[in-house]
């Protein structure tokens, strides 16, 4: 799987119209079904009307995607139940079985393309371009973990030891785990921790964020009609405290594999810890980021410029991964700032579904409101540097933010991490670099990082420097490709695994030594 034979899905170029017009065409046709999802667990669920939830599309709150049912505590505990019976078997039947699940998985995800992204758009507001991308991450994620699975799982290592004795280590599964993934990829992130976990050997019990439920309901029954055991992997639409709680507290859990906000990870790895009678858990948490980028004045501005739009505005700056603090050395930031509104100016805010949009909504009205509120507080400021105008005749009914970029005196003034289209802009001298590199380290995120310059050696200076999971150096800061750029961040952004790289299956694997006299 490292050889330049392996190949990433292909996914659909939108730039050709004999490409772009066939999905679009069968995208028409998930477009206004509607969806009801539930529980999926290894036995049957009974309706309950007070458990049922509706969901609207966050361009236009008028539409109706469909209807969820949430798991109550009582059938999270019998679905966990199934899953602490189903371990032993699943953790028994060959690595080869467990791997050509996940291929089929993918290939049924690429069958399914149009109505996956039909899904994406409705429920999670993602753009077409998102889209594709998404369920292209999501397909390479089986494909590279059911390769390294075999390479990982299939046989014992000998390992040489003293004449009259055998030694080997063996790789198997740890046992029940909890997936719980996030909104704003909805199909990658949930797949990736699914077919890891679940290839790797142990039983999951995967419970998708409230928003973008029918889209994981869906991605679900595919893996099941892939041949994925019913009580090998549950999902568990819900309520994320409620769900949660039952998942973090049982002394049966092994591990948690958690994506999400950083306050999160911490309420779960609390509970994980309070557990009385339970074996030490593994938490694979990937949080936020308060990802920077450093350009220096050797850096060309046009370039700067494109790949800080990229950044911080492709997917609405819903991404951990996104660019949320731009340093601009006091030489260049005024060009750089010029051309920056010229850019914002011509971005399209609307309908993800248009092939025109730059930038879609954001996931809902609560998230909205949060960000309106950060904006508010920096234009009360007088901080405003450049924005994008709002077109009512393409907004008015969802939950859209006018991107924005502010400048403020660094990367300490922001408290929290704002999950939208919001650029921040620190300026400073040559002379303050080691400054600057303290504070973006000192800030205790460490997810993704870029820096701008044609001086090589600055640019490797500061690459060594930041303490983050992942630098790009002279382009855009989104976007790992599976298999090429394994993801993940480090102190608060994460306990470090990297999903998509070659170590990531080894955080939900045991291995055990067996040494034979012979
Ligand atoms: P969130 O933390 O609000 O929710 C994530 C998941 O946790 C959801 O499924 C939710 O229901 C569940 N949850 C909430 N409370 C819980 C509890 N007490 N116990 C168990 N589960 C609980 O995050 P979000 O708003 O869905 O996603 C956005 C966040 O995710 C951002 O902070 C973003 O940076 C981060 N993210 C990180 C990565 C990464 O790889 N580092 C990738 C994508 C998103
Ligand atoms: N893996 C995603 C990215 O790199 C989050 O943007």
């Amino acid at each position: 799987i490292y050889g330049p034979n392996r190949k990433n899905s292909q996914g659909v170029n939108l730039n050709i119209r004999s490409q772009y017009q066939p999905l679009m065409d069968a995208m028409a046709a998930h477009m206004d079904t509607r969806y009801e999802a539930r529980p999926l667990l290894a036995f049957d669920v009974a309706t309950d009307p007070a458990r049922v939830h509706e969901v609207t599309s966050p361009y236009d709150r008028r539409q109706t995607v469909g209807s969820v049912l949430w798991t109550s505590q009582e059938q999270a505990q019998q679905a966990l139940d199934a899953a602490w019976a189903a371990f032993p078997r699943w953790d028994a039947t060959p690595v080869a079985e467990r791997a050509a699940i996940l291929r089929r998985f993918a290939d049924l995800m690429e069958t399914h393309l149009a109505e996956l992204m039909a899904l994406c758009s409705r429920e999670g507001g993602k753009l077409l371009t998102d889209g594709v991308d998404e369920i292209r991450e999501a397909v390479d994620f089986c494909r590279y973990y059911a390769a390294r699975a075999e390479e990982i799982f299939a046989e014992p290592t000998r390992l040489p030891g003293p004449t009259g004795e055998s030694n080997d280590l063996m790789m198997g599964g740890k046992g029940v785990f909890a997936a719980i993934s996030p909104w704003n990829f909805p199909v990658a992130i949930f797949c990736g921790q699914v077919v890891a976990t679940a290839v790797a050997g142990n039983t999951v019990l995967a419970k998708p964020a409230e928003q973008t439920s029918i889209v994981a309901h869906r991605v679900v029954e595919l893996l099941h009609e892939a041949g994925m055991p019913r009580d090998v992997v549950q999902l568990l639409p819900g309520d994320g405290p409620t769900v949660g709680s039952v998942l973090t507290s049982d002394p049966r859990v092994t591990g948690v594999v958690f994506t999400g906000g950083t306050d999160t990870a911490q309420v779960i790895n609390r509970a994980l810890a309070s557990r009385e009678n339970a074996a030490l858990p593994t938490l694979v948490a990937e949080t936020g980021g308060m990802n920077a980028m450093i350009v220096d004045s050797t850096a060309l501005p046009e370039q700067v410029v494109a790949d800080v739009i990229h950044s911080a505005f492709q997917s609405a700056g819903q991404r951990c991964s996104a660019l949320r603090v731009l340093y601009l050395q006091d030489d260049v930031a005024d060009r750089v700032i010029e051309i920056l509104d010229g850019a914002m100016a011509e971005l399209q805010v609307g309908d993800p579904r248009d092939l025109g949009t730059d930038v879609g909504p954001v996931i809902d009205e609560e998230a909205r409101q949060a960000l309106q509120a950060h904006i508010d507080r920096l234009k009360g400021e007088g901080r405003l540097v450049a924005e994008t105008r709002l077109d009512p005749a393409h907004t008015a009914n969802g939950t859209f933010i006018a991107p924005a970029a502010f400048q403020i005196d660094g990367i300490e003034a922001l408290e929290r991490e704002q999950f939208g289209p919001i650029l921040h802009i620190v300026r400073y001298q040559a002379s303050e670099i080691d400054r600057v590199i303290e504070s973006i380290n000192g800030r205790g995120y460490g997810l993704t990082f870029g820096v701008h310059s044609r001086n090589e050696s600055f640019a490797d200076e500061i690459a060594q420097k930041v303490r983050v999971g992942n630098v790009y150096v002279n382009r855009n800061i989104i976007g790992a490709v599976v298999g090429v750029q394994p993801f993940g961040g480090q102190g608060l952004s994460g306990t470090g695994p990297k999903a998509g790289g070659p170590n990531y299956l080894l955080r939900f694997a045991t291995e055990k030594t067996v040494t034979v006299n012979t």
